[in-house]
């Protein structure tokens, strides 16, 4: 059996399933939310300590205004109606990333990590503008401001992601395999999982059956 504290998504193919089912990338998205909901159960059931969710890259600014605003409210109803349930699940909601979107989001997603931040069930990650380009570059220059020396150890307290274990697995839905400038240093020895079924369509027991491979895998870091 494989220690599993860390499971990381690269949750892709909401725009495509919306198209598909509704005529609406955004339609999708909302479908989206509902796989999220049934992740984070089963995260729970699972005894799973860490889930980091990529839900908007720095690249999604590109998007067209219409689906930033709707993915943007989703995010805002999802902070609205289920923070307190998810605080009294002891479960604790970090954000990954620049929060650098309307004050109203900023705040409700401050507001949420302060309520959530003694939690230990589970910490949910949201990548949120989030790029690892971006991080990786912003943890170099913090290090060479700061005189210190280059080694991991001074290198990983700049990372967005420091006081989280890298992950031991990463899921990618979609049909897609790219990783989208997710987590590049953090998956370094990380068991990937291209899934070929769209985010919407993807369901626990797909998630139950990647955790059973996982636990099969030998893993060796590098020796044999
Ligand atoms: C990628 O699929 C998905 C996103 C950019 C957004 C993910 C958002 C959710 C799952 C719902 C919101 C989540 C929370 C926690 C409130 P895509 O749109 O790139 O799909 P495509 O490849 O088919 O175009």
């Amino acid at each position: 059996m494989n220690p599993l504290n860390h499971v990381a998504i690269i949750m892709d193919g909401n725009g495509r399933w919306g198209l598909k089912h509704q005529k609406s990338r955004n339609a999708g998205h909302k479908a989206g939310l509902k796989t999220v909901e049934k992740i984070i159960k089963e995260s729970i059931k699972k005894n799973i300590k860490y889930l980091t969710l990529y839900a908007f890259s720095t690249e999604n600014w590109k998007r067209p205004e219409k689906e930033k605003k709707f993915l943007f409210n989703l995010l805002e109803n999802f902070l609205v109606n289920r923070i307190e349930d998810l605080h009294k699940q002891n479960i604790k909601l970090n954000i990954v990333g620049i929060k650098n979107f309307s004050k109203k989001l900023n705040l409700l997603l401050n507001f949420s990590e302060k309520k959530t931040f003694k939690n230990t069930k589970l910490q949910i990650n949201l990548a949120l503008n989030y790029g690892s380009k971006s991080e990786l570059l912003y943890a170099f220059k913090k290090l060479n401001k700061k005189k210190e020396k280059i080694n991991e150890k001074n290198f990983i307290k700049y990372l967005q992601t420091k006081d989280v274990p890298d992950p031991e697995i990463l899921i990618r839905t979609g049909n897609t395999k790219r990783l989208s400038n997710f987590l590049l240093w953090q998956i370094a020895y990380t068991e990937i999982f291209f899934e070929k079924k769209l985010w919407p369509d993807f369901n626990e027991n797909d998630y139950k059956r990647i955790i059973k491979d996982f636990m099969n895998i030998k893993r060796n870091f590098g020796n044999i």
